[in-house]
């Protein structure tokens, strides 16, 4: 049989990743219809919002969503038709750490998985692909393939396919328009490499083919935890100097320079910081401390350990300062908290008993008390309330404050009036730059003191 010539695409989850992916999909294969489903009906509401005013803030997606919805792209809330109409189907569904039972702490839940998975198995009536889109730890595609085949009808097989996502929050929109490369695992059978063409000519419409890598399932799946781990670890790698820096009067940012001037090691990703957040790095860490311990390679577990170990480290050196936090998402540019340096800085400033301002531009206040009531279990929300106020501008949480950590590189706050900011607070007013954002030797000159991750005092 020659491979499905894919017509119409269901994407089971509408989250950061299924959103943008399949959004971007619609806008480039206009002869393909898309149907994002997801069981969460006001998420879909907004991403069927008259005004768009969309569920994640993702610079450009407005943009592609405006063009697409209602001509190819739909959002629903009825995953069973969505399912029964597609000839492929990406599972965009969350895969957070387990937080209680075998492996609880490190390995991923894959309920919501599973639970796609049984869906699609109970509804389909014909063959369908089946992608996994969502990072899942190695060989999910595996129990994928026994759910789908133990409860398939007659009629309906299903072909599994591993394609991982490398965006990245805040540049997701341009990462989908132009990837590195788009990876796409399969079985090595006839029928896997068919079902691996079908999807390879759905990206031919806007990826240039020899970034289309095709490889075994497996391979697939562990590169998309290999790739994120490796990239934290340069992250966990530079912050580790940098508290060396911070010790001796050497700069990072000089180290970082430097070092990445090395071809072989590269400029990107150099960047020393109050440690790295985000919904994938840690997560896919433990993913795979759990995977090599579950193979008997505690060698293995411990080295990938450690790099989630500095991350705390780092997360914990800062916060023994103090306290108007600017930014709250875990990067600029989106509004996503998931495991944001922010939340751990913020809990640490209100067990030192510090009264803590913050502000971010795109992070809803209901998502910031919801992350730091997550953070602090046993606090009620009212006692946390005491202690955080929630601000809507920079200047007005700095006001009264004795310090200022930069948490998060939104370029604006390089642009705040810090004239006005110093003299606003009380004295003598400490700025902790988390991120390299602003220019010290100005604050300098202001009169505040200005301490820099990475930088050492004799600067
Ligand atoms: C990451 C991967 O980059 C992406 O390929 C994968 O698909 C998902 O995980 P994301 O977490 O969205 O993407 O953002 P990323 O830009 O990688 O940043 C992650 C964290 O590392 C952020 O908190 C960021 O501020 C921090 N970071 C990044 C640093 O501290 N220093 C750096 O040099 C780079
Ligand atoms: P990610 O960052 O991986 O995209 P998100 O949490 O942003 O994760 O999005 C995952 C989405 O998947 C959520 O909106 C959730 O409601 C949805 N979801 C989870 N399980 C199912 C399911 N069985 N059917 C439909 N949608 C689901």
């Amino acid at each position: 049989m020659a491979p499905v010539k894919v017509k119409k695409i269901c994407c089971i989850g509408a989250g950061y990743v299924g959103g943008p992916t399949c959004a971007v999909i619609a806008l480039k294969c206009p002869h393909i219809q898309v149907t994002i489903v997801d069981l969460n009906q006001s998420r879909v509401d907004a991403w069927n919002s008259p005004d768009y005013k969309l569920p994640i803030y993702e610079p450009g997606l407005e943009e592609v969503v405006r063009q697409a919805r209602g001509k190819n792209l739909f959002f629903s809330t009825d995953v069973d038709k969505g399912i029964l109409e597609a000839d492929l189907i990406f599972v965009s569904v969350n895969t957070p750490t387990k937080k209680t039972g075998v492996g609880a702490g490190f390995a991923a839940d894959l309920n919501y998985v599973e639970l796609a998975t049984r869906r699609i198995a109970a509804v389909a009536t014909s063959s369908k692909i089946v992608v996994e889109k969502s990072t899942v730890p190695c060989r999910t595609a595996e129990s994928m393939r026994t759910i789908l085949e133990a409860n398939s009808k007659p009629n309906a097989r299903f072909d599994i396919l591993s394609n991982p996502e490398f965006l990245a929050e805040g540049t997701a929109i341009d990462d989908l328009f132009r990837p590195d490369r788009v990876l796409i695992g399969s079985l090595q059978t006839q029928e896997g490499i068919d079902a691996c063409t079908s999807l390879a000519e759905v990206y031919a419409n806007w990826v240039p083919r020899e970034r289309v890598l095709t490889v075994g399932l497996w391979s697939s799946e562990l590169s998309k935890l290999a790739a994120n781990a490796m990239l934290a670890q340069r992250i966990s790698s530079i912050n580790a100097l940098s508290a060396i820096c911070e010790a001796t009067g050497a700069n990072i940012d000089e180290v970082a320079h430097a070092v990445g001037y090395d071809s072989r090691v590269g400029p990107k990703f150099l960047k020393a910081s109050v440690g790295f957040g985000g919904s994938c790095f840690q997560k896919d860490i433990l993913n795979l401390v759990y995977l090599s311990e579950s193979l008997h390679l505690p060698e293995v577990a411990a080295y990938w350990r450690q790099v989630v170990e500095m991350n705390e480290y780092q997360k914990r050196r800062f916060a023994k300062k103090r306290i108007a936090v600017l930014g709250f998402a875990f990067k600029a540019d989106t509004g996503d908290t998931r495991e944001s340096a922010s939340i751990t800085l913020i809990r640490d400033f209100l067990s030192e008993k510090a009264h803590v301002n913050v502000y971010d531009p795109k992070v809803e206040g209901e998502q910031i008390w919801q992350d730091l009531a997550e953070a602090i279990p046993g606090t009620p929300l009212e006692t946390i309330k005491k202690s955080v106020t929630i601000h809507n501008g920079a200047l007005s949480a700095c006001t009264g404050a004795e310090a200022i950590v930069i948490a998060t590189e939104w370029k604006e706050f390089r642009d705040i009036d810090w004239q006005a900011v110093y003299d606003s607070m009380n004295k003598p007013a400490f700025v902790f730059d988390g991120r390299m954002l602003l220019d010290a030797k100005k604050l300098r000159e202001i009169g505040f003191n200005v301490t820099v991750i990475g930088r050492g005092d004799r600067l």
